[in-house]
């Protein structure tokens, strides 16, 4: 399996997804600021990936306190954890990465520094852990809605590199080609950062699943061409309402599926539902570096001066969702009672 980001004795260390598909190399941090960088240049990018940094991130600033006695181990904790949160605003892994580190933090208050140390640690590697078996579960439950055989196009990069391992939607994929079906995936190569054609076509190329990837605007043709039975795609955020945001494209991809009568399924775990967000009006879209529109690999594309939009993610409507695939079964509209009932089902 891909290894996007482990806990090693050295420090943390990611796979460049800068880099990739030319280069396969590895930055290993070793203070959380280090942490915080390669989440905001995407170096690790995708929400349980980030979530599960974010947790790790913490756990090494921890590491390098010098902090004598558990407050001041605790102001530590709060600034590196508001280091942190300032990296990313969509992903909501990223805060629940960041308060799960708390809620163990705050149960290990009474015990010596360099057991909460240990715990925080063994904490973020859970994290890890927990993130591939909840992407094994998903892929159990989504593989069910995967057609036996022919196209299903994906966009963006909600694979191994964008988990612990193994992926939510190419997660979903995987289990369904290990099941025995005959599946070709259209790949969007999603401008502007290119996670479909870079990531997703590495990872798909690595397990020998046939991948062909078209560029964004193709998506429309090759459904009319009647090339894709199902879509499946990962997700940043999910309001209560089910609204989903997800990589920028995401909603033009819904509306074409809607109109061609194809299944738009989202794949996530837990992690990344918001039952304190009631709709997606109200999640925070980041907005990102022109140069990623104005440049492609270093060489300017666009007229010097013209204005340029650069939003990361856009918000899916729930009512083009067929269906919420997490790791604890499968939500589908109403999504206000079905994502809370799946909420309190255990795993
Ligand atoms: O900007 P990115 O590359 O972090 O955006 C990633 C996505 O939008 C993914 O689809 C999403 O995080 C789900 S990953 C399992």
């Amino acid at each position: 399996m891909i290894q996007t980001l482990e806990w090693t004795s050295s420090g943390v260390r990611f796979i460049d997804q800068t880099k990739l598909p030319t280069e396969e190399t590895y930055v290993t941090c070793t203070t959380h600021q280090q942490v915080a960088d390669v989440i905001r240049n995407m170096v690790v990018r995708g929400a349980p990936a980030i979530g599960v940094a974010a947790g790790m991130g913490v756990a090494l600033g921890i590491q390098n306190s010098e902090a004598s006695n558990v407050s001041a181990l605790e102001s530590d904790f709060n600034s590196i954890a508001e280091i942190i949160a300032a990296t990313r605003p969509t992903a909501v892994n990223l805060f629940w990465g960041i308060r799960r580190m708390r809620d163990k933090f705050d149960s290990l208050k009474c015990r010596p520094i360099p057991e909460i140390k240990a715990a925080l640690v063994e904490e973020a590697q859970r994290m890890h852990a927990e993130d591939i078996a909840a992407n094994q579960a998903m892929g159990r439950h989504g593989a069910t809605l995967m057609p036996e055989r022919g196209g299903v196009l994906t966009h963006c990069n909600a694979g191994a590199l964008a988990t612990a391992g193994y992926g939510t939607a190419l997660g979903v994929i995987r289990a369904a080609v290990e099941q025995g079906k005959k599946i070709h995936v259209y790949a969007d190569e999603t401008r502007p950062f290119l996670q479909g054609s870079r990531l997703t076509a590495w990872e798909l190329m690595k397990d020998g699943i046939p991948t062909t990837v078209i560029s964004d605007n193709m998506a429309g043709a090759m459904m009319k061409q009647g090339k894709i039975g199902a879509i499946v795609v990962g997700a940043d955020r999910i309001a209560a309402n089910g609204d989903v945001a997800n990589k920028i494209g995401t909603y033009t991809v819904a509306i074409l599926a809607k109109e061609h009568g194809i299944p738009f399924y989202v794949a996530a775990p837990f992690s990344t539902i918001d039952l304190a967000t009631p709709d997606g009006s109200k999640i925070p879209i980041e907005q990102r570096n022109s140069k990623e529109v104005t440049h492609i690999a270093g060489r300017q594309m666009v007229p010097d001066g013209v204005s340029v939009e650069n939003p990361a993610f856009d918000v899916t409507p729930a009512k083009y969702v067929s269906a919420i695939i997490t790791e604890r079964g499968i939500a589908r509209t109403p999504y206000e009672t079905s994502l809370r009932s799946l909420d309190r089902t255990d795993r």
